[in-house]
């Protein structure tokens, strides 16, 4: 069934309707969820936003654009379109049916992935609640509610999963994800850079470039597993999240343009008199976001990785287009290691333990891409600077690195000397208070804030001057 039931309280394309149990758990969740929508949603009020909603899940026209009332959202559970014929790609089970139903065995393994993709997504909805006060136009707004609602979406995503297939623990948990919040001291989320905070949209445009681009590359593994209905929510999933790295792409593309043209206008690097942000700013954002992004793989050397593996868990990156046995029992790969003295080096170890490495390394290529993208922007300039990734021992709080402190060129530095020297890598408290200054909102359609460029076009082929959002 591809198009969805609109008819039901609960926007689905799972036949919930069928099934009085769970579609009834799920109904007395719904309000918990508004009013945490409500609670920790977005501050800025308005009266509706130009919003697209899913309503199929097919390849084309999957989505319906209107102006609608944030709260009034149908948030809605879609799976992609199951493969009847669907084998496990990978693993101790490659070759067998996929599974409809937990294996027992593996109940509380699936049932923790699940809960810490789940609590990612209404994390950064906390994150970036009272980014609408600063939005540097309309279109720009606009592009952040969307984020915020399908974030919101990808929660409901994981409550199904919980919902309907662990039973009383299950519902707990989907109660729980509504409970911790990002940032709180007795209560916040599970992983580190989902209690950071996104004070300012190039936080945001970092935000959505880096990190959301783990969950891409998170949202991809889990889109392997031989888990069935956990494959199909996170293959739709996908199709959502690839919007919110285009703001983060096409932000951070604006922000570097803008910041040119006064370079140009006024022929000097000192662009901050202007209201423009300095290149080095923006790469010490670049810096901290990307390295504490790289922390979401966790550890580079994992038993836990090899067993949900090797359990059928969680694949690789594009499991079947990679070209060996899909078991790795025997495969060996190098990953980076340091020395008892503290040396940079690599070593040889299984390519079963090194898999969360593995998985660093593809998204690190993809991570580049944005980066040429940006410096296309600056040789258009004529300007010489360049931004670049720091290396990956740069600023790490998870795996070997996090015992030593480095250089963005991977050079390693005492704790005295990189603390005193960190100022030139990291947003400073005065950056941060620059950029923050910048951020006065900008409501008028058509009109955009100082220190960012326009975008090439609108969304859903809208002009840039369209009222993208109504304000209350
Ligand atoms: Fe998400
Ligand atoms: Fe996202």
């Amino acid at each position: 069934m591809a198009i969805a039931n609109y008819d039901e309280k609960i926007p689905n394309n799972v036949d919930l309707g069928d099934d009085r149990r769970l579609k009834r758990a799920l109904e007395s969740w719904q309000p918990n969820f508004i009013n945490w929508w409500k609670q920790m949603g977005p501050t800025l009020p308005t009266d509706d936003v130009y919003l697209r909603t899913a309503i199929n899940v097919g390849r084309d026209g999957w989505a319906q654009f209107g102006h609608v009332a944030m709260e009034e959202y149908r948030w809605g559970i879609f799976l992609a379109e199951r493969d009847a014929n669907r084998k496990v790609a990978f693993g101790a089970h490659k070759g067998e049916d996929a599974w409809q139903q937990v294996p027992g065995e593996y109940r509380s393994d699936l049932q923790r992935l699940i809960v810490i993709q789940g609590d990612t997504e209404p994390a950064s909805v906390e994150q970036q609640r009272n980014l609408g006060l600063s939005a540097p136009s309309l279109y720009d707004l606009r592009n952040l509610f969307q984020v915020n609602v399908e974030e919101g979406r990808h929660l409901w995503a994981m409550v199904y999963l919980l919902h309907a297939y662990f039973g009383r623990e299950g519902r707990e948990e989907a109660d729980e994800l509504l409970l911790r919040n990002s940032g709180s001291s007795d209560s916040p989320r599970i992983l580190g850079a989902f209690n950071e905070e996104t004070p300012d949209w190039l936080s945001f445009f970092m935000f959505t470039y880096f990190t959301d681009r783990d969950g891409k590359y998170q949202l991809g593994t889990l889109k392997e597993s031989a888990f069935d209905p956990l494959s199909r929510t996170c293959e739709f999933m996908l199709k959502e999240e690839s919007h919110h790295m285009f703001v983060g792409t096409t932000g951070i593309d604006r922000v570097v343009r803008r910041s040119c043209e006064v370079m140009a206008e006024h022929d000097t690097y000192d662009i901050a008199q202007y209201g423009a942000i300095p290149l080095d700013v923006i790469q010490k954002y670049l810096n901290f976001h990307y390295s504490v992004s790289l922390d979401l793989f966790g550890s580079e050397i994992s038993t836990n990785a090899a067993n949900y593996f090797t359990m059928g868990l969680k694949g690789r990156w594009a499991e079947e287009a990679q070209n060996d046995d899909h078991i790795l029992q025997s495969t060996t790969v190098s990953v980076d290691s340091l020395t008892e003295s503290g040396v940079i080096t690599s070593k040889e170890v299984s390519a079963l333990t090194a898999l969360n490495h593995t998985l660093r390394n593809e998204y690190i290529a993809d991570c580049r891409n944005g980066v040429t993208r940006w410096n296309r922007v600056l040789e258009e300039f004529g300007v010489d600077f360049r931004l670049r990734l720091p290396a990956t021992s740069f600023n790490r709080r998870v795996g070997i690195f996090s015992p030593i402190e480095t250089t963005p060129d991977g050079e390693i530095l005492s704790l005295d000397d990189f603390n005193s020297t960190k100022e030139r890598y990291l947003p400073t408290e005065a950056d941060k208070a620059f950029v923050r200054s910048l951020m006065k909102p900008v409501y008028e359609p058509g009109k955009i804030a100082s220190w960012i460029a326009p975008p090439i076009k609108g969304i859903n082929n809208q002009p840039f001057d369209y009222e993208y959002v109504h304000l209350a």
